[in-house]
C-alpha cells in the first residue's frame, strides 16, 4: 500500500489553473482539472474555490452520490492536519465540538449587535413615555 501524499497549503494554493487544479473537500485534496470541463456546474464555481476549504460550496450545493463517486477517482492527497487552520482559522471538519462553538460565537456576535440596539430603543420608548406624562 502506498502512503497517502500530504498536500500543503501552498501546493493548494500554486495548484489554481485548469491544467493542475487543487480543490480541498473534507480534508482531502482532488485534482479536478481533468473533470471541470466536464462539471455540470460550470468550471467556474470550481475555479472560485481554488486555494481554500471547498467544503462549504461544495456541500451547499448538495451534490448527488455520483458527485461524490467522481471525487474519489479524482484523490491525489490528504491536506496537511494544521492546514485547516491556515484555510479557514475557525473550521475543523473533525470536531462537532468546534462547530457548536463556531456557532455559539456567531450567536454571540448577532447579540452585539442586539443588545445595545435594545438599549438604545428602550431609552427612547422611556423618553417618549415619560415625556408624554409630564
Ligand atoms: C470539485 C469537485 C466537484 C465535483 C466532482 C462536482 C460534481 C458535480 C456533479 C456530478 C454535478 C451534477 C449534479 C449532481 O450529481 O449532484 C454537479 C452539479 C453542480 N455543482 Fe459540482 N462538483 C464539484 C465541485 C463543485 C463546487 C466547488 C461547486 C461550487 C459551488 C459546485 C457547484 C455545482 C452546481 C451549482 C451544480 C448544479 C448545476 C445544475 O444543476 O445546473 N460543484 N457537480
Amino acid at each position: 500500500m502506498s502512503e497517502t501524499k500530504i498536500i500543503t497549503f501552498e501546493d493548494l494554493k500554486q495548484n489554481n489553473k485548469k491544467d493542475s487544479l487543487y480543490i480541498l473537500i473534507h480534508q482531502k485534496v482532488y485534482n479536478v482539472s481533468k473533470f471541470i470541463d466536464e462539471h455540470p456546474g460550470g468550471d467556474e464555481v470550481i475555479l472560485a474555490e481554488t486555494g481554500k476549504d471547498a467544503t462549504e460550496a461544495f456541500e451547499d450545493v448538495g451534490h448527488s452520490d455520483e458527485a461524490r463517486a467522481i471525487l474519489k477517482d479524482l484523490f491525489i492527497g490528504e491536506f496537511e492536519k494544521d492546514g485547516a487552520l491556515k484555510v479557514k482559522p475557525t473550521y475543523d471538519s473533525h470536531s462537532p465540538s468546534s462547530q457548536a462553538v463556531n456557532t455559539a460565537v456567531q450567536q454571540g456576535s448577532n447579540m452585539m449587535y442586539f443588545v445595545p440596539l435594545a438599549m438604545l430603543g428602550a431609552y427612547f420608548a422611556w423618553r417618549y413615555y415619560s415625556s408624554g406624562s409630564l
